[in-house]
């Protein structure tokens, strides 16, 4: 029996609904790269040769969802151009005979209306980033992904997260463990039962000062919600920042709908942070069989050199 079948809760339906929707927040000011968001979203910031919100989109794709809500902010409509058709450039491909980056320009191209935005006016917060999304949420169950967390795994993040979906239903939370002594900085679980995999979520509390934290397991920037969660954000209740907080309202629908962390195999990358996005930098292009040699070299020598 799975963790997630003894911890249904009575009453549920069996059978969950399908996940097809995805909620993709990317309003944020991105303070800790300035100066280089000053004039540029974080999101179109390139890991080797693709923007962190393409990987985002790819992997949630991956992981068969079809619809996509952006929700934007000032300075964001590169995002929205990358996933327009830009005849010019095609035309000029074709002409120039560049067949194969024709090619993989259209092999990630939107289904016509796939892909919606919506606005968030101000950032005052994941959570109402969030819950201006909620005509787009209705009544499904949804992943959100926070395209400045990039994850390198063998099983999209998404994909993992989905899987576990359709074992228990409810929430799930893809979560990693963190020094104790960095609990300040993320959302942390509380949790109950544990089969090292899946792990039942009792509590949740944004960013505890080491000393309060209920454990060292850190939610990370994928999750598959309830649409119950917009109730509970449309109370604009401010939290920790004095924003409003996805992870409160998520704590509020614990014990009304099974709620799990599932510890995905990978490894994250907080590419909104500088040391985070270079390590992206280096770990993607050693992945890359066209790169891998050249940079290992290059690392193997620059390094002996200091
Ligand atoms: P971050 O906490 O990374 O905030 O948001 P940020 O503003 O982007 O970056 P810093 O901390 O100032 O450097 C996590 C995700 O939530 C989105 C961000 O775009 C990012 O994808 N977000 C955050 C919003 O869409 N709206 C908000 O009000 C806050």
């Amino acid at each position: 029996m799975t963790l997630g079948s003894r911890t249904r809760i009575q009453g549920e339906p069996s059978v969950t609904k399908p996940l097809r929707k995805a909620v993709l927040p990317v309003a944020g000011l991105g303070t800790r790269f300035l100066p280089a968001t000053k004039a540029m979203a974080k999101e179109m910031l390139p890991v080797v040769d693709k923007p962190l919100i393409q990987y985002a989109v790819e992997e949630a794709r991956a992981a068969g969802i079809e619809q996509f809500c952006l929700v934007t902010g000032r300075g964001k409509t590169a995002i929205v151009e990358h996933f327009d058709i830009a005849f010019e450039l095609e035309a000029t491909l074709r002409q120039r005979g560049k067949e194969a980056d024709l090619r993989n320009l259209r092999s990630w191209q939107m289904e016509p209306g796939a892909m919606v935005t919506v606005r968030q006016q101000e950032p005052l917060g994941l959570g109402h980033a969030i819950w201006c999304a909620r005509a787009f949420v209705g009544d499904d169950p949804f992943a959100i992904l926070l395209p400045d967390d990039l994850v390198l795994s063998q099983t999209p993040c998404t994909m993992q997260l989905a899987n576990a979906y359709y074992e228990t239903g409810g929430c799930v939370v893809a979560v990693t463990e963190v020094p104790r002594d960095q609990t300040n900085r993320y959302g942390i679980l509380d949790i109950g039962a544990d089969d090292g995999r899946l792990a039942e979520v009792r509590g949740l509390v944004e960013k505890p000062a080491p000393e309060d934290a209920p454990s060292n397991l850190s939610i990370i920037g994928r999750y598959v919600l309830m649409p119950q969660v917009i109730q509970h954000l449309s109370r604009m209740e401010r939290g920790a920042g004095n924003e409003v907080q996805l992870t409160d309202a998520m704590a509020k629908m614990i014990g009304t709908v099974p709620f799990h962390g599932l510890r995905y195999e990978g490894r994250r990358f907080d590419c909104g942070d500088k040391i985070g996005f270079l390590e992206a930098q280096i770990a993607f292009a050693l992945k890359r069989p066209d790169m891998a040699e050249a940079v290992k070299g290059f690392l193997k020598n620059y390094c002996a050199e200091l």
